[in-house]
């Protein structure tokens, strides 16, 4: 054994203990073939705990997980649980906590797959979207007045500081170069209308780029992007974004590279601790019925990978993956890919040991 690596799991709610069990398979798999030792700790943490014990997190536990090299996330959701509670005690918290400040979104269509997108194939959709992950509206700023009566007013703002956008904005630029692609890096923005918001991510885009002569950049706003998604995805290299408009097109990403059996994201911290998840939440309908495709989970377990530096490990992984999604696997939605959701982790498993 080479290396040795803490990493957190969290399999949380509904499906999310049955795909990470394919996740921690895949890694397991994985440290056979390249010798990296990996020591797992589970977390109980979501809707199913709270219920029981209204435990939501501690800073005992975020401590603990800041202590580890990686957390593995499965989701965090539950159908009993009233919506914002969970997203922002336990999601939204770590996100904050730890300082996530990056949400990486790898839009990538493996061959085999299906997309939504006619005549579009894998060398037209392969992107990634960087995403702030830690201010404007989900910062959480703003208030009631009056709440209840007819004078009621609701404040939600979006907090953007200098430091924020620059440190997102800089990742961005040196994953473009270092992906090395096209080096083409978009700015996705409403300056048009966001005219303090967008305002300050242009300028600091516009500023930060006399550091990186080597990347080529552009501007769209992202009603605009939406539809350039959709209609020439092939245009994108590098996409940089807020924390609201990097949710909303990233789901758009997610169902033109196949959809939610297979989007996997990480939230990063790059000098400290990083979570990697499947995007596709709970999915309470599927839950324990050996159904739910398990690889977006694998997908976050590569990604994951590739954040602790084990590159060869990861690219056996990530082929493992293409070599399911293109051969065995039916289709990629739940109850749909012609085998179950263990024996999809086992042919990735079979694959990696090959
Ligand atoms: C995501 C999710 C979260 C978000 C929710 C669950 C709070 O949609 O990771 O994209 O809005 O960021
Ligand atoms: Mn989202």
């Amino acid at each position: 054994m080479t290396e040795k690596y803490n990493i957190g799991v969290i399999p949380g709610d509904g499906t999310g203990p049955e795909v990470i069990n394919e996740g921690l398979k895949a890694l397991n798999a994985v440290s056979t073939r390249c010798g990296i030792d990996f020591k797992f700790e589970t977390f109980d943490l979501g809707g199913k705990r709270y219920l029981k014990e209204g435990f939501l997190l501690s800073d005992e536990v975020i401590k603990d997980l800041e202590g580890t090299d990686a957390i593995l996330l499965g989701a965090i959701g539950h159908p009993d649980v009233k919506p914002g509670i969970l997203e922002t005690e336990i999601l939204l918290r770590l996100r904050f906590e730890l300082d996530l400040y990056i949400n990486l979104r790898p839009v990538v269509l493996f061959p085999g797959v299906e997309t939504p997108l006619r005549e579009k194939g894998p060398k037209d959709i392969d992107f990634v979207v960087v995403r702030e992950n830690t201010e404007g509206v989900y910062a959480g700023g703003g208030g009631f007045l009056k709440k209840g009566t007819p004078d009621e007013v609701a404040v939600q703002e979006s907090i953007n500081t200098r430091k924020g956008v620059e440190r997102c904005v800089r990742y961005a630029y040196e994953y473009c170069r270092e992906r090395d692609r096209e080096k083409q890096l978009t700015l996705c923005g409403k300056n048009n209308v966001l005219v303090y918001e967008s305002d300050l991510w242009y300028r600091v885009f516009n500023e930060v780029h006399s550091d990186y002569p080597d990347i080529s950049v552009s501007y769209q706003h992202v009603d605009a992007m939406c539809m350039w998604m959709i209609k020439n995805p092939e245009q994108f290299d590098v996409i940089v974004t807020g924390n609201m408009f990097g949710d909303i097109i990233t789901d758009i990403g997610a169902i033109i590279q196949g959809g939610l059996g297979i989007a996997a994201g990480g939230n990063i911290n790059p000098a400290g601790a990083a979570m990697f998840e499947p995007i596709g939440g709970s999915a309470p309908k599927y839950t324990g019925l050996d159904i739910i495709n398990p690889i977006a989970a694998i997908c976050a377990a590569q990604m994951m990978l590739d954040h602790l530096g084990e590159n060869e490990a990861s690219l056996l992984l990530l082929q493992a993956i293409k070599k399911v999604v293109k051969k065995d696997l039916i289709s990629l939605e739940a109850g749909k890919m012609g085998h179950s959701t263990s024996a999809v982790g086992d042919l990735v498993k079979q694959y990696v040991l090959s």
